[in-house]
């Protein structure tokens, strides 16, 4: 019955903070969902994870500018507010948050929150700039909304990792909670950009979890992660993929090299397919 009743979109800092304010003072406990809309079920998983643990669930919507890099897709990402706002009030969320960029970013703005390290490689790499988009935009939402809790998918597990150290080493007062990836049923990672993707690359691209599935299993034997690392860029390219950004075992919680599995790991990839950049991580532990 939750999808009959209004759901509150808020536009500006002091609509969210009066919101979230008298929940707080009803003694309620409060969960935030950040996304970049052109929501799926990864995105709603993680709305009713959010049900499961607190009273009241906010998702945000904003398509954060400071994360994408000159020659990256912002324009084109998708936008669809009202299905989004449908598909969240569907799924029992009590609040939408969909801030403007001027609203977000006012004139004169000047901060950025860069995390070293854990930031640094994988996606760092390849995408300069884009976690301090990430970790400033996250930083404000955090303090905007003061949530009890707030939900991240392990689908983007660097971003997870950033996150969760910006937010120890700056004591925002919230808890980070990490969601397993939401697949389709070929394995594929739920993701906004799929909708990138062609029907022929549709189907070529359940290759980068089963690739990762597939040498995570060779890595538990034992041997030098490098060659396990080439075999699966190889079997990518094989596969149809145009490019492999990284496909490295990194420590589960550091994001590290590691150059042998001796404790619990974590592969990632990025790669390129038609006009989308995949990416998908699982965990690897020793036997
Ligand atoms: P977006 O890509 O919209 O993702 C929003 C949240 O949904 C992230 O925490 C992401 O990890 C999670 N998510 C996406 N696909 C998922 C899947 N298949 N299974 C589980 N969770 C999934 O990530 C961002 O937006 C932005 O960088 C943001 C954190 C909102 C900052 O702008």
């Amino acid at each position: 019955m939750s999808h009959l009743l209004p759901m509150p979109v808020m536009r500006s800092v002091a609509g969210l903070r009066a919101v979230v304010a008298a929940w707080h003072a009803e003694g309620l406990r409060v969960a935030l969902v950040p996304t970049m809309g052109a929501l799926h079920d990864g995105h709603l998983t993680l709305v009713r994870r959010g049900l499961e643990l607190a009273d009241r669930v906010v998702a945000s919507v904003f398509v954060n500018p400071t994360q994408f890099g000159p020659s990256e897709d912002f324009s084109a990402y998708p936008r669809r507010e009202a299905v989004d706002a449908e598909l969240l009030a569907g799924a029992g969320a009590h609040g939408l948050y969909a801030p403007t960029v001027a609203e977000m970013y006012p004139a004169g703005f000047a901060t950025t929150v860069s995390v070293a390290g854990v930031s640094e490689g994988l996606c760092g790499a390849f995408r300069p700039g884009h976690f301090a988009g990430v970790a400033t935009v996250v930083a404000k939402l955090l303090l905007q909304a003061r949530p009890d809790i707030a939900l991240f998918g392990e689908k983007d597990y660097q971003q997870l990792q950033v996150i969760r150290r910006m937010v120890r080493d700056l004591d925002i007062p919230v808890s980070i909670v990490g969601v397993p990836t939401v697949r389709d049923a070929d394995g594929l990672a739920m993701s906004s950009r799929n909708a990138y993707l062609t029907e022929a690359e549709r189907a070529i691209a359940p290759a980068l979890f089963r690739t990762l599935t597939q040498i995570a299993a060779r890595l538990a034997a034992g041997g030098p992660a490098a060659e396990q690392e080439d075999w699966g860029a190889a079997v990518l390219l094989g596969a149809g993929f145009a490019s492999v950004d990284y496909l490295e075992l990194r420590d589960a919680e550091s994001l590290d090299r590691l150059d042998r599995l001796d404790r619990p790991g974590r592969l990632l990839v990025a790669a390129h397919l038609g006009k989308a950049r995949l990416l998908d991580n699982i965990a690897v532990t020793p036997r």
